[in-house]
């Protein structure tokens, strides 16, 4: 099982278009995936179900915001009680083993990471502020590693919120690989090494109480990698990139730590503006022929090659 996370901190990316078209298109490949909605801002969950039906079977007892909640994620329910499977997208799945779940979110995960942070300063020992440290932040991997998920499913993908609260922290703790979608303009370009510099304090930090900690944790070290950046929202004219982005593509691709896919996502608001409106996401609802389908192809086997080479890098 492969747990990726799809994130920048800059908001309207296509970071939820992304995870959403290619959890589906994964899995209309024949993987077991599951998709989980770290953003209160829901919209991967409504990518999948609509409002009505948000309210009517997962508000209530099934979102992520219960999880999260209480004196320690997870310790008052498993994760794997979250899980749903959305019909529609599923039906539209031939795939023999094909799968796609989902783990919905709720509006309500916006006062969780203030709770987060408020249980992370309640320790009162050095030793104790450290052990809260790696359960919090270690707790969605924690959860992931159980047998059940390691079981069912081939590739998780996390849909990250725009910010970089501890949520999101829990978030790339629990991720071998770092999917980054970005606008290919002088603002997102900018923030790209800023991101990566807090992601490897994260690591650090997270490492260095692993190494020199509590005595007894049940932590271990984390060494997640940038799988890369996906240019989104590219302007394409005549089968070519605009020379203004294509500057600022190849600006990130000479001049940024980060790996920068070949395959990059155009902007198509036809094809990407109405996200999954009725629970099938774009790219198995247009046809096959279709231009931006054949591309966003390209992309699925681009990343997914990458995981493969991953796997052989990790040696699992
Ligand atoms: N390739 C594309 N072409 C045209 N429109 C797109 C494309 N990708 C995404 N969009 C649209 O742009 C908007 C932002 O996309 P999306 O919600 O995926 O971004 P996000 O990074 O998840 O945003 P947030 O940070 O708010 O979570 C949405 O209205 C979406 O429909
Ligand atoms: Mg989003």
């Amino acid at each position: 099982m492969r747990v990726v996370s799809v994130m920048n901190y800059k908001g309207g990316v296509g970071k939820t278009t992304l995870t959403a078209n290619l959890g589906a298109a994964a899995a209309a490949r024949g993987l077991r995936v599951l998709v989980i909605d770290l953003d209160p801002q829901t919209n991967l969950t409504f990518s999948f179900f609509s409002v009505e039906e948000w309210h009517s079977q997962l508000k209530d007892g099934r979102t992520i915001r219960q999880w999260y909640q209480g004196d320690m994620p997870g310790r008052d329910m498993g994760l794997a009680d979250l899980v749903v499977t959305p019909e529609r997208v599923n039906a539209v799945i031939d795939a023999e083993a094909g799968r796609l779940d989902l783990i919905s979110s709720h509006l309500g995960l916006i006062d969780i990471d203030l709770e987060l942070a408020a249980l992370l300063g309640g320790a009162t020992t050095l030793e104790g502020s450290k052990r809260r440290y790696l359960d919090l932040h270690g707790c969605l991997r924690q959860a992931l590693a159980d047998s059940h998920f390691q079981e069912n499913y081939d590739l998780v993908l996390i849909d990250c919120a725009p910010n970089f609260g501890l949520v999101t922290k829990t978030a790339i703790v629990a991720s071998e690989l770092i999917l980054v979608p970005a606008k290919a303009d002088y603002l997102s370009t900018l923030g790209l090494d800023y991101l990566v510099g807090n992601c490897a304090g994260l690591v650090e930090e997270f490492n260095d109480y692993v190494n020199h900690g509590t005595g007894s944790t049940n932590h271990a070290t984390i060494h997640p990698s940038f799988l890369g950046v996906v240019f989104t929202m590219v302007q394409i004219y005549s089968q070519q990139v605009t020379l203004a982005q294509q500057s600022y593509i190849d600006e990130v691709r000479d001049g940024s730590r980060v790996p920068v896919l070949k395959s990059v996502i155009r902007n198509s608001p036809k094809h990407f503006g109405s996200a999954g409106e009725d629970g099938v996401p774009a790219m198995l609802r247009a046809a096959r022929a279709d231009e931006v389908v054949k591309e966003f192809d390209q992309l699925v086997n681009e990343i997914l090659g990458a995981l493969t080479e991953a796997r052989g890098a990790h040696g699992g």
